[in-house]
Formats: C-alpha cells, structure tokens, sequence
C-alpha cells in the first residue's frame, strides 16, 4: 500500500508540474484529493488493515495530501500571474497613438447676437428679462393701447391659440408685464431678447422670428428724453453693425409710443452711397422706437406726470443677416450643420 501511495504522489506530482492552466489544475485536484479521488479511496479501504498498519498509513497518507495540496496551491498562484501577464500582455495600450478628436458645436448666429446685445445692455445698467411667448391678448395687445379692433392690429395678424392667447407677435409684450410687474412702481431699465411669431414667410421674414425689447421708465426730473433713445440706439447699431453706422429717425406711428419712430441706419455694405441690399437709397430700416405713450404708463400703473421713458424694438435675425452677410433667414431656421458651423469662431475657444 506504501508503495501504491508513492505511486498516486508520484503522478500526482507529475501532472500538477506540467499542467497549463487553471482548470486543469483543478482537475487534477478533483481526481486525487476529490470525494472519490485516487487518495480519498485509499483512506477509505483502510478498514482492510490492521491496527498497527492503519496508523502509520493514514499518517503517510495525509503526508501525501498536504504536499500535492501544496504543490496545486503554488501551482495555482504560479497560473494566475501567467494569465494575468498574457493579459497585460496582450491589451497593451500604446499611448502614443492620437486621441479621437471630440466634435464640438457652434454657438448658434441668433444666440452670438443676443448674447452681444445683452453684455452691451448689462454693461450700460439695464436688467435682461424674459417672458412668455404664449402671450395673452391683454399683454401683448391691450397693455399696449391697441384695444380690440385696433386697426394697427392687423399688420400682426398672428397665430390665436385662443380668444384670448395667442403665440406673441412682439416682445412688446414684456413693456407691459415688466411694468405690472413692478409693484413699487420704481424705475425700469430692462432689455429683453426672444422668440416671436407672425403670419410671414420669405426669403427676408420668418413665421418664427426673434426680437429684441429695450424699456427705460425714469421719474420725470430726469428728463428722459429723445436724445437719450437716440444715443442709446447709436451706442446699440456702433457695437453690432460698425462703428461708423449713422442713424436716422423717420416719423412713424406705434400705438404704445408717442412721437414714433422708424430708425435707419447706414447701409454697411455701401456706407450710404447705394447698393441693392439698401435699394439704392443708403439707408436700412433696422428698429421700431419712440416715447412711451402717457396710456402705456397709466394703464401698466404708472403715473405719467410723475415718470415718463422710452422704448425700442428691432428684430434680431435682421440683425444676424446683416452682421454676418445672411441673404436668406430660413438659413437661420433648417438648422443645417453646414451652415451653423461657419459661426464657430475659434476666438471663443
Ligand atoms: N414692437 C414693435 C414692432 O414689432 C417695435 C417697437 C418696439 C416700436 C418698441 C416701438 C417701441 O414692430
């Protein structure tokens, strides 16, 4: 029997030393010190022996386990750093090869101008407000002197959600609401940027468009006055559209403002001489702008004896056109990648 359990140790040993890999190795583990294993099996027939043999062969037995236990469980760790170096081996990262380059966007053309428009507003005093652009009938029209059945109503012929809501057709709108808004009746400087919508569509109009908004209401011993709209709007076209732009102001009528204006501005493709984008004439008709009408301000709660202030309007894709040579707004709109990615301006980065 001594003998036999060299021979199981022997193989044993034999077949942990050449073995490949870990399952194998557990496999072997299994046929010889496994339930049924070559080992376990001579534990089990001692019963055939006698006393004083049982003993001593158990002892060598055990011997015999504890050393191909321990051969397996170098062996193993052994198996486990090979695999482990195959491993590293074989996912070798070469850091030298050139990252994938991640494509960033472009900040939209409108987005750029009202970012302009507002950083120049912020740095002259103004807060930038917003407001909704599901407007009600009172905001966007009423508050603004054009009752129901206002004539001037009808160049705004837009899209009703219902009788009384409609998709705003002016950031005129925010005029009233900021008004309302100022409970103490205090002084308003406010520029507001955003979306609005009338029935138009061509090469120079769109069904969705942007406006800007400028309000100032001041008390009316500050005097504010024509010549401050006017040096206001000269530092607003210098700053977007070059620093040599001339305006002029036209008569015009808006029923929230009185005396109204039309603004021109020099065309900046021609400086004023004539070319096909003024129509000849030198000028392009850029804002709408006037003195906040006394209604305006008695109907949003303020007294027009006691403050008095200007307005002034003007769309913001014109604006874009015009800064970046657009021809066509619905450029501004298909959202064509080709066509946004020309305003990445790398001076941003
Ligand atoms: N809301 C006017 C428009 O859309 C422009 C404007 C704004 C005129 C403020 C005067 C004052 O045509």
């Amino acid at each position: 029997m001594k003998a036999k359990i060299g021979e199981i140790k022997e193989s044993a040993i034999k077949e942990i030393k050449t073995s490949e890999n870990l399952q194998n190795l557990n496999d072997i583990r299994v046929m010889y010190l496994g339930k049924k294993g070559k080992l376990t099996e001579i534990l089990r027939s001692m019963g055939e022996l006698s006393a004083e043999e049982r003993p001593v062969i158990g002892s060598i037995v055990n011997e015999a386990r504890e050393e191909i236990e321990k051969l397996i469980n170098e062996k193993t760790e052994e198996l486990k750093k090979k695999e482990l170096d195959e491993k590293l081996k074989n996912e070798k990262i070469d850091v030298t090869i050139p990252g994938k380059k991640f494509k960033r966007g472009s900040k939209h053309p409108i987005n750029r101008v009202i970012e302009e428009i507002e950083d120049l507003f912020v740095s002259m005093g103004y807060d930038v407000v917003t407001g909704p652009e599901l407007e009600t009938d009172e905001y966007c029209f009423e508050r603004l002197n054009l009752p129901k059945g206002h004539p001037a109503r009808d160049m705004q012929d837009s899209f009703y959600i219902t009788n009384e809501y409609v998709l705003r057709t002016q950031t005129s709108a925010v005029q009233a609401r900021t008004m309302m808004n100022n409970k103490e009746k205090t002084p308003i400087r406010i520029i507001c940027a955003g979306k609005t919508y009338r029935r138009e569509d061509d090469a120079t109009h769109s069904h969705q468009f942007n406006q800007v908004e400028g309000l100032v209401i001041d008390k009316k011993e500050n005097n504010v006055s024509l010549a401050d709209l006017k040096g206001t709007l000269e530092v607003f076209v210098r700053k977007m559209l070059g620093k040599n732009s001339e305006l002029r102001f036209r008569p015009s009528y808006f029923p929230f403002t009185e005396p109204s204006y039309e603004v021109d501005v020099t065309c900046f493709k021609c400086s004023g001489k004539g070319c096909n984008l003024c129509k000849s004439t030198g000028w392009i008709e850029l804002l709408g702008a006037g003195i906040v009408h006394p209604n305006v301000l008695k109907m949003n709660g303020y007294d027009p004896d006691k403050f008095s202030g200007f307005a002034f309007g003007t769309g913001i894709d014109r604006l874009a056109m015009f800064k970046y040579g657009i021809t066509d707004m619905r450029y501004l709109y298909t959202n064509d990648i080709r066509f946004l990615s020309q305003f990445d301006r790398k001076d941003e980065e």
